[in-house]
């Protein structure tokens, strides 16, 4: 298995932003034969994104998408599209969505649908809030989040799970690596399959990678604000690619 280390950018960086980054990124980026490395940039900005990054071993991702291929929904993007502009990979469910335009679970399995439909590989977010944890209820609710974001799909392992902690994102403190370990294991049980990675997301950074990754449970991150820079993205790249930790 090899890990999947993956950056959103949510909506950070224009194209000329982008311009820098890859110029920078593609350049320093050495493939890691242990990693595949996601980014996922403004879906406006995809296309440009897929020009500067031809040629490397960076893969494209979309933050989110809709599940039909075509219908009059104003503002919406098409997995079709994403597809057309060189997304291989798409965030689905991600907490920020969940929380601010009211994503669903149902709505989550019709897009995981959709996706591998289109074969597009789906990234599942799943988290708990701080409540849910100070309430004991965390694997409860991250069963349920799986439960139904996977009913009725029988290609589970052609999902990858970030687990994201609802606190952990964006405020600079991190889960503990074993508190991780701990619910990936859980997930892992959930799921029942061995080739989905499930990686880990919220407040990683250049400092903590490294006590993270050597978890054997944690298949890889997904980055927010470290992301961004790319010289600490690359330090964290660089830590998982001596770890040995992922499953041969
Ligand atoms: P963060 O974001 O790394 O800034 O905490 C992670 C995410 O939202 O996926």
């Amino acid at each position: 298995m090899k890990y999947l280390v993956g950056a959103n950018f949510k909506m950070y960086k224009s194209q000329k932003d982008l311009k820098e980054y890859f110029d920078q990124f593609v350049n320093n980026y050495a493939c890691f034969v242990n990693i595949d490395l996601m980014i996922a940039p403004m879906t406006v900005c995809l296309g440009t994104a897929s020009e500067m990054t031809k040629d490397s071993c960076v893969h494209l991702g979309a933050q989110n998408m809709h599940y039909e291929e075509q219908w009059a929904f104003t503002g919406e993007t098409s997995p079709v599209v994403l597809k057309e502009l060189g997304a291989e990979y798409v965030i689905i469910g991600h907490s920020e969505r969940r929380q601010y335009f009211s994503e669903t679970n149902e709505m989550i399995n019709k897009k995981l649908k959709a996706a591998l439909h289109h074969g597009i590989r789906p990234i599942l977010c799943i988290g708990e809030n701080l409540e849910q944890k100070e309430l004991g209820i965390s694997k409860e609710t991250l069963k349920i989040q799986l439960r139904e974001a996977l009913q009725g799909i029988d290609e589970v392992e052609k999902i990858d799970i970030a687990y994201e902690p609802i606190r952990a994102i964006g405020t600079g403190k991190s889960a503990t690596p074993e508190g991780v370990q701990e619910i990936h294991e859980y997930i892992r049980s959930i799921i029942g399959n061995e080739k989905s990675r499930i990686i880990y997301g919220g407040s990683v950074n250049d400092t903590n990678a490294e006590s993270l990754i050597s978890q054997p449970a944690i298949n890889g991150f997904l980055i927010g604000s470290a992301s961004l820079d790319p010289q600490k993205f690359l330090k964290i790249l660089d830590v998982v690619s001596k770890s040995e930790s992922v499953k041969k």
